[in-house]
Formats: structure tokens, C-alpha cells, sequence
């Protein structure tokens, strides 16, 4: 038995295709965002893909933190934002956040199940990503994630970074599950460890 194969094998690749993605591609993945799960569904979430021929592509790149330069390869730029105030507030949490969230990872998954990859980052500059795609003053922007195919690195191997060389190099971790997950009570390891 093993999880979804699409939750098995994605990963955010940094090294993209310049190959495009199909229209058709695109739309399954809007569906797969569209029908995620929202509170009192809400659907604040609005998405603005940007394609590298589209006249915004520059200013948003420009918006990117140093560190993503890997980003500008691929075909397609995405920035998800929403208004706070058209979401839920219940006990006081920021649900316009955590449902786009869903909503994304709902297209990650159909990215991978399409032969597609999702790099999402945090290293932009909000005020300057809102300039370039022309988000309205309340919103705020929660992701921004490069959308294409993963290029075989072998081939451009040389031609990369040292720090992306380094981070390639990398094996992919995880923290161990009973750091992060409980049953009957709130139970880390750690607190197992302090109170012996
Ligand atoms: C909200 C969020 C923000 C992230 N920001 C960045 C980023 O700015 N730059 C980057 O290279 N990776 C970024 N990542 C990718 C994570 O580093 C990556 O998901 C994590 O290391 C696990 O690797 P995996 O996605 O290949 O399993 C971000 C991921 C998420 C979900």
C-alpha cells in the first residue's frame, strides 16, 4: 500500500522547460483549483497567470527575490491573492489564506498528474508583485509559483549555479511523523524527552 502516486513523486523542481503548456492543460488545471474546499465556500482565491509573452511577465520577475532567479525559465508565473475582508474570520484566523492554500495544493496535485510541475515561493516583494498584475489595494498576495515541466538537469548540469548546484545535490527530507503528529493528546517528542 503507498499514498497517491501524485503525492509521492512531486517535488519543486528549479530548473524548468521552456517548452509551453498546452491551453487544454491550463483549464484541467483551473477545474482542480476551482472545486477545493473553502470556508463557507467562500472562494476568495483569485489566480493571475502570467505567461512570459504576456506584457506583465517583466515586472513581475522583477518582483522576485534574488535567490528565485531560477523562476524566470518557466513558461508560466502565477500570483494567487485575495481580500482579507471577503473571507472568513472565525476565532480570528486568516481562512483567505489557508483556503487559497488548498486551492493551490488542489493544482499542484492535477500539475503532477499532468506531467507538470509547481515551484511556489514566499521570496517576493508583495507591494511590487500588486504593481505589476494590478491586484486591488486590499488584497493581499498569498503565493506566487512557477508552473511548467521539469528540464532533466543532466544537460545543463554546467551551466548552473553553485547554489542551486548545491541545493539539487540535496536529498529531499522530511521531519520524523511523530514530531508533527499525535494521537489522543498534543504529545511531541520533544516534551516526551523533557519530562523523562
Ligand atoms: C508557501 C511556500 C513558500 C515557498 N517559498 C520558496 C521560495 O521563495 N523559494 C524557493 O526556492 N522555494 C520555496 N518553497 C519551496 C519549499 O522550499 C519546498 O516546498 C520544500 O523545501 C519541500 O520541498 P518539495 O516541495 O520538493 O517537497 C516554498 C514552498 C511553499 C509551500
Amino acid at each position: 500500500m503507498d499514498i497517491l502516486p501524485e503525492l509521492r513523486k512531486r517535488v519543486s523542481p528549479l530548473v524548468f522547460e521552456e517548452t509551453d503548456v498546452k491551453n487544454a492543460k491550463l483549464e484541467l488545471l483551473i477545474e482542480a483549483a476551482r472545486w477545493a474546499p473553502s470556508c463557507f465556500n467562500n472562494q476568495s482565491w483569485n489566480y493571475i497567470f502570467v505567461h512570459r509573452d504576456h506584457s506583465s511577465r517583466n515586472a513581475l520577475e522583477e518582483a522576485l527575490s534574488l535567490g528565485n532567479g531560477w523562476a524566470k525559465k518557466a513558461p508560466y508565473l502565477v500570483a494567487v491573492g485575495a481580500n482579507p475582508e471577503k473571507d472568513c474570520r472565525t476565532n480570528g484566523l486568516p481562512y483567505y489564506a489557508y483556503n487559497a492554500g488548498l486551492s493551490v495544493m488542489c493544482l499542484v496535485i492535477e500539475a503532477e498528474h499532468q506531467g507538470l510541475r509547481v515551484h511556489q515561493m514566499a521570496g517576493w516583494n508583495e507591494a511590487e508583485v500588486k504593481n505589476a498584475l494590478g491586484f486591488p489595494e486590499r488584497y493581499r498576495v498569498i503565493v506566487v509559483f512557477a508552473l511548467g515541466y521539469e528540464s532533466g538537469i543532466k544537460s545543463i548540469w554546467e551551466k548552473l549555479e553553485e547554489r542551486l548546484k548545491d541545493k539539487l545535490a540535496k536529498s529531499r527530507e522530511r521531519k520524523p511523523v511523530e514530531q508533527n503528529f499525535f494521537f489522543d493528546k498534543f504529545n511531541p517528542i520533544e516534551a516526551i524527552h523533557l519530562s523523562n
